[in-house]
């Protein structure tokens, strides 16, 4: 079904996201027929390109990012021919770009603007947008992070936004939300009955998250200034929490299910001062080489000027959750840059059986877990014991059963911003966060910050290519656990 019409102005079109993302995605939900054909695309940026050299940048990215089988001529003809651009610089008053002329009147035109742009130039696009009469109050604004660097400064980037838009407008993305199977972590636990019954401190041992990537991050401008702790964990890997841990919500109202992760956020036993050290350990990545290849260390990939940096690539940490459910459930998470396999799971732990029956058995009952793979091979896999075949007597075997959505599905899995980019014509706010959510992930990253900031020690190094830094596997063996393992993985 078609969303409503709309004119979308992308702020920043002409930058990375657009190009790898935005664009691509868009392509996809046009050649599945779901833009009415009054839609229009309007690109904003510094540089001064035409109408033409916008569809042609349009072009080449689908050319680059859209899968072969996917690109037709006659359909990317069509699709960039709604493509527009204007040429203006924000932070010059005296010069903004007219957008009138681009902007339709019509109240069943959705009108959206998506700021893929630093959010220092979010208040003055806001300001930008309100001056000139552009704003409605059914408009929408979306805005990319990242969302400030601490809590001050995305309270302050809210403010700003808020000075001209209400929060039922605002759609602060967090690209993790969109994806298929993080969606699926909301009907693995609400739509089976199997599952709720035993969620909860009583039957599960610990939660693991982990995102591993395998790519580096030196090279990144904007990752330096950043690391692991404000670009994967206060965002991406705290909403992965919510979903696991929040209370089932009422309904899938956008504000029913937010209220409920909001709950998860606050429960967060903050991790302070000397706690710091304990609970958290920070990695960098170091080079390697070997016969075949050779790796740089995040040292050797910034430029001279930033040589001798502290930025973490690679952060782990025991997160506890004080609630009546998660009591002394600890969530173990972690995420690094330059690992050993692109990776993203979640692993439910369960706790181990009452009594055991098996004396005489070859093989202990291990504990059953629930292993649900973001990327890749989307799946889940609930770890069971059973009997191995064969007249030998009773032999326990932990065996998976497997529900790969590739051979289950034949269908492509959409990328996150596909249905992130439609839900904000149609209005739908779940998927993203809401402004006292982000404050309140910040509020519980801060003190980590500033206690490594404080700290005298370095961040812990950890070979490229291998699962981070040892004081992350200490972390948890401590506790008499260790990390998932997946032989197949
Ligand atoms: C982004 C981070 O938000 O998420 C990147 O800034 C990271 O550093 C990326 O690589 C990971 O996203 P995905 O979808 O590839 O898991």
């Amino acid at each position: 079904i078609p969303v409503p019409p709309f004119d979308y102005v992308v702020f920043g079109a002409t930058g990375d996201l657009a190009k790898r993302k935005l664009i691509p995605a868009l392509y996809y939900r046009f050649k599945d027929g779901q833009f009415d054909e009054k839609s229009r695309i309007i690109g904003v940026s510094r540089s001064p390109l035409s109408d033409a050299d916008f569809q042609k940048a349009a072009r080449d990215s689908i050319t680059e990012f859209v899968e072969k089988e996917y690109q037709d001529k006659k359909t990317i003809d069509r699709f960039v021919s709604i493509f527009s651009y204007v040429a203006n610089d924000v932070t010059d008053e005296a010069h903004w770009a007219d957008l009138s002329a681009k902007l339709r009147e019509d109240p069943k035109i959705i009108r959206a603007f998506y700021l893929a742009v630093a959010p220092n130039l979010f208040g003055p696009i806001c300001e930008y947008l309100s001056k000139r009469g552009y704003y409605r109050r059914d408009a929408r604004v979306v805005l990319e992070k990242p969302l400030g660097h601490d809590l001050a400064s995305s309270e302050a980037i809210n403010n700003e936004v808020a000075s001209i838009f209400e929060e039922d407008q605002v759609y602060r993305i967090d690209h993790y939300l969109g994806k298929e199977t993080v969606q699926n972590l909301l009907a693995l636990r609400f739509a089976n009955k199997l599952f709720e019954p035993i969620w909860n401190s009583a039957n599960i041992d610990h939660v693991q998250i982990t995102v591993s990537e395998s790519v580096g991050a030196g090279t990144r401008g904007y990752y330096d200034e950043s690391g692991a702790l404000r670009d994967m964990i206060q965002n991406h890997i705290m909403q992965l929490v919510c979903l696991v841990a929040m209370e089932p919500p009422a309904s899938d109202d956008a504000n029913a299910l937010r209220d409920e992760k909001l709950k998860v956020l606050r429960s967060l036993k903050p991790i302070t001062g000397s706690e710091v050290a304990k609970f958290t350990v920070r990695g960098q990545y170091r080079g390697v080489t070997s016969e075949t290849a050779s790796v740089k260390g995040y040292q050797d990939e910034l430029p001279a000027e930033k040589k001798g940096s502290r930025t973490e690539t690679f952060v782990a940490l025991k997160a506890e959750i004080e609630n009546w459910r998660w009591a002394g459930v600890p969530f173990y998470l972690r995420t690094g840059k330059r690992m050993a396999n692109r990776v993203s799971e979640i692993v439910i732990q369960f706790r181990q059986i009452p009594h055991s029956i098996f004396e005489h058995a070859e093989g202990a009952p291990k504990p059953n877990k629930l292993v649900i793979r973001l990327q890749p091979d989307e799946g889940v896999k609930l770890f069971l014991m059973i009997k191995d075949p064969g007249p030998g007597g009773m032999r326990l075997r932990e065996v998976p059963l497997n529900l790969s959505f590739a051979k289950t599905f034949a269908e492509r899995t959409p990328e996150a911003y596909e249905r992130l980019l439609l839900d904000v014509i149609r209005g739908s706010q779940t998927l993203f966060m809401r402004r006292d959510e982000l404050e309140a992930a910040w509020k519980w990253v801060d003190p980590i910050r500033e206690a490594w900031d404080a700290s005298r020690d370095a961040p812990q190094p950890y070979t490229a290519g291998t699962w981070g830094p040892t004081g992350s596997i200490a972390l948890i063996e401590r506790d008499g656990r260790t990390w998932h393992e997946d032989d197949d993985a």
